[in-house]
């Protein structure tokens, strides 16, 4: 039986999009007589009717490529149901363009906003399968998402290395590790790096507590001082403000979280504390081993639910099993690390404090 599929990858890109990719599309055309649409950066390929129909060929020698071969975008978008100033329906478009193609199913590769949208579509009527990817890790009822563990090795590597310069130099660095709301990939990084501070958005800090421990490394002799400080980290006193004030303080004042520490960090102990930002880094290039593992078995179970008739669902990893859960639990619920995870707790085992 012929059965036609739409893939897209949407939201921020991560390392191990093409090999789920081709894992879907290579599981799928041995399984079933499949044929395969390819939907040009995300959604808005979907609500601006710009695909193609993908050959064998193109999913070969992908398996090491960053970034996706299919493009992505950040579109739909907050209120998507609210009809905008161009006047499109996106969902009643985006229910066209699958109709017109005759999927037989939709498989969404994303963070949560993609989640989001697709369980929308999935509520709408669609077959529609996502796939769990994204560099924060913050996706419900998945233990991990593909693209963090590539994440991590970058940003531990960033952070070994500027190990060593600091430590020559007796600096004190604070070093910016990506997650706005999530904290995973600066706790793993963290404790892989052997951070002395590290400083998640979950676990508002005390700078005076960060202070305190720069200046006892300082006196015993230990000059430097490294800190893993996430995107979205923020003060007590800032946790306090809502998400938009918070927002146009940090804008105001041209501060990112690192660069924040930093200057509080030299006017209260007088080191010389510099920041680091390796931003996008973190999400370019070839996935790790791992990733490229995990985003295989990913995609190899997504053409199993399309072979079983299944939908409405994500693909994830529990334990040691790869597995799904409904789109409509996964859906608008962001996996925090919880203050007193075991791997919090580990840290500060060690002497790594969290400035709570
Ligand atoms: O969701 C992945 C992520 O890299 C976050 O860690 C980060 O806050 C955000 O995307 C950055 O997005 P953009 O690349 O659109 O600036």
């Amino acid at each position: 039986m012929k059965r036609r599929i739409g893939i897209l990858t949407s939201g921020g890109d991560c390392p191990g999009l093409n090999a789920a990719i081709r894992g879907v599309a290579r599981a799928a055309y041995e399984m079933f007589d499949a044929e395969i649409i390819g939907i040009h950066d995300g959604y808005r390929g979907l609500i601006e009717r710009d695909f193609s129909l993908m050959t064998r060929s193109q999913f070969s020698g992908i398996l090491t490529l960053g970034g996706t071969i299919l493009g992505t975008s950040r579109t739909p978008f907050r209120n998507m149901r609210v009809i905008g100033e161009d006047n499109v329906d996106k969902v009643a478009a985006m229910k066209k363009t699958y109709k017109e193609l005759n999927l037989d199913c939709l498989i969404t590769l994303g963070g949560n906003g993609t989640h989001k949208t697709a369980n929308l579509l999935s509520e709408e009527g669609l077959n529609v399968i996502g796939l769990p990817k994204t560099i924060d890790n913050d996706i419900f009822g998945t233990d991990f998402t593909f693209g963090f563990h590539t994440a991590n090795d970058i940003a531990t590597e960033v952070i070994d290395r500027i190990h060593s310069t600091a430590a020559s130099h007796g600096r004190c660095m604070v070093i910016e590790i990506m997650g706005n709301k999530a904290g995973w990939l600066t706790l793993y990084s963290g404790v892989a790096g052997g951070a002395d501070a590290i400083l998640i958005p979950e676990i508002p800090y005390d700078i005076n507590k960060v202070a305190e421990v720069v200046q006892r490394r300082a006196e015993n002799n230990k000059a430097f001082t490294i800190i893993a400080v996430a995107e979205g980290a923020m003060d007590k006193a800032e946790a306090k403000l809502k998400k938009k004030e918070r927002e146009a303080r940090r804008a105001a004042e041209h501060f990112s979280a690192s660069a924040y520490v930093a200057k509080q960090l030299t006017e209260l102990v007088g080191v010389e504390a510099r920041s680091v930002v390796p931003g996008h880094i973190q999400r370019g290039g070839t996935p790790s081993a791992y990733d490229r593992v995990l985003s295989t078995q990913f995609g190899v179970h997504a053409a199993k639910l399309i072979r079983d008739g299944i939908f409405g669902v994500t693909v994830a990893l529990k334990g040691n099993e790869i597995t799904h859960n409904p789109l409509s639990e996964v859906a608008g619920v962001a996996k925090l690390v919880p203050p007193d995870h075991q791997l919090v707790t580990t840290a500060k085992s060690i002497g790594i404090i969290f400035g709570d």
